[in-house]
């Protein structure tokens, strides 16, 4: 019999795959769940490596001495929403059952307040499973990457473990993805990656720009637009245009605002034959076995309009005390539209965040390009009243 494992087999080998690449996708996948968390872990967060096996291992590595505030890996300051939290806590106790109808729930409740048909919907563990499964599907050794740098590196990791061309195209002026000079170093590559609010600059692209590159981008590939921390930011997002049946894929996570990272949700909304092909690696297994915990509160969370806007509101009013320190001391900052900032200390960055460290407060790490720049993700008020003033202390 023909097993759907053959057929990806086929599938890659087809699309230019070496056998040592195929191996490879496998393995990603035979890993399951486990690539996941893997890269999304604060670890990998802390990581600057762009190959996912340095990524696993930082996963694996043995912990630095424990800080007491982590405002490193930008996750969010507090667990999730709390009538999500309720949901979780009556779905433990309801967790002898399999799975009913919380999964239908869930896309039903991303659709509407996305304003999308439910069709479009499939969640997922998080964003980074269906983020490498979208780049076995989109990318090979003809069609490549093009991401940003700095941007997110997840994509270009698995790009390059499975050996397609990447290429790096540096943010504009005023940090947005130049979508223009991304086509023009590949114009026939198979997946252009823009993230908004882009990690780490907290800096957004504009949908206009989005939308050219849609109209203009060759045929056959696809936008990935990573919306991981739209929540955080004053932003329309871009799901309207994969309603618009357009070739692009969004990618959502409860990893941020929702305050889920450790529970494992995310969703992609694209039309459903741009995903179709996506689900051949034993994606129905990975999208239709997650724990009800995490999916009811998800679903229960998105429909929480008021604590949306009031957690976002609350990370604002922090971040406007850090970013009015760092004023007062002449600190240089890239403006944020997001929960982080980078911060330009003009020296490297390696030795304020060990600094830091050495006060018990974890910032994030700075991206090669920016060897002086630090990635600092809001904390809660009392995590940034620790920053702030550890900042001070250490004279910067
Ligand atoms: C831009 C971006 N996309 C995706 C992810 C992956 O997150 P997760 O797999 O938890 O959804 C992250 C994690 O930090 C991120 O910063």
């Amino acid at each position: 019999m023909h097993q759907p494992h053959d057929e990806m087999a086929d599938d890659l080998a087809r699309r230019g795959y070496s056998r040592r690449a195929i191996g490879r996708a496998f393995g990603l996948f035979a890993a399951g769940a486990a690539v996941g968390p893997l890269v999304a872990s604060r670890a990998y967060a802390q990581t600057s490596a762009v190959n996912p096996h340095a990524a696993m291992g930082a996963a694996a590595a043995p912990k630095a001495q424990a800080a007491k505030v982590h405002i490193g890996a930008n996750e969010c300051w507090t667990g999730p929403l709390e009538p999500g939290a309720r949901a979780a806590a009556e779905a433990v106790a309801t967790g002898n059952r399999y799975t009913g109808s919380q999964r239908d729930d869930l896309i039903k409740a991303l659709a509407s307040v996305e304003n999308a048909p439910p069709a479009y919907v499939t969640p997922w563990a998080g964003s980074s499973d269906p983020m490498a499964r979208i780049i076995v599907t989109y990318c090979s050794p003809t069609r490549g990457l093009v991401t940003a740098d700095p941007t997110f590196e997840l994509a270009e990791s698995v790009a390059r473990y499975l050996g397609a061309p990447v290429k790096r195209v540096p943010l504009t002026a005023d940090h947005a993805h130049d979508v223009k000079a991304m086509l023009a170093a590949d114009p026939n590559a198979g997946v252009y990656y823009i993230c908004t609010p882009n990690n780490p600059s907290a800096t957004l692209t504009g949908l206009a720009d989005i939308e050219w590159l849609l109209a203009n981008k060759p045929a056959g590939s696809i936008v990935l637009l990573d919306e991981a921390y739209i929540h955080f930011s004053d932003a329309k997002p871009g799901v309207y245009l994969a309603a618009q049946d357009k070739e692009i894929i969004v990618l959502r996570t409860f990893s941020k605002l929702f305050g889920m990272a450790g529970m494992r949700l995310g969703a992609t909304i694209a039309k459903p034959s741009l995903m179709t092909k996506t689900m051949r690696y034993d994606g129905f297994m990975a999208s239709y076995a997650l724990p009800n915990p995490s999916v009811v509160c998800g679903a229960t969370s998105l429909l929480q309009a008021d604590l949306i806007a009031k957690r976002r509101a609350e990370m604002e009013r922090v971040r406007k005390t850090s970013l009015a320190l760092l004023d007062k001391r002449g600190i240089a900052y890239i403006p944020p539209r997001a929960n982080f900032f980078m911060v330009d200390w003009k020296k490297p960055a390696a030795d304020v965040k060990k600094a830091f460290g050495d006060e018990g407060v974890e910032i994030g790490r700075n991206w090669p390009v920016w060897p002086t720049m630090s990635r600092v993700t809001v904390g809660s008020a009392e995590e940034m009243d620790v920053f702030n003033r550890t900042l001070v202390k250490l004279n910067l």
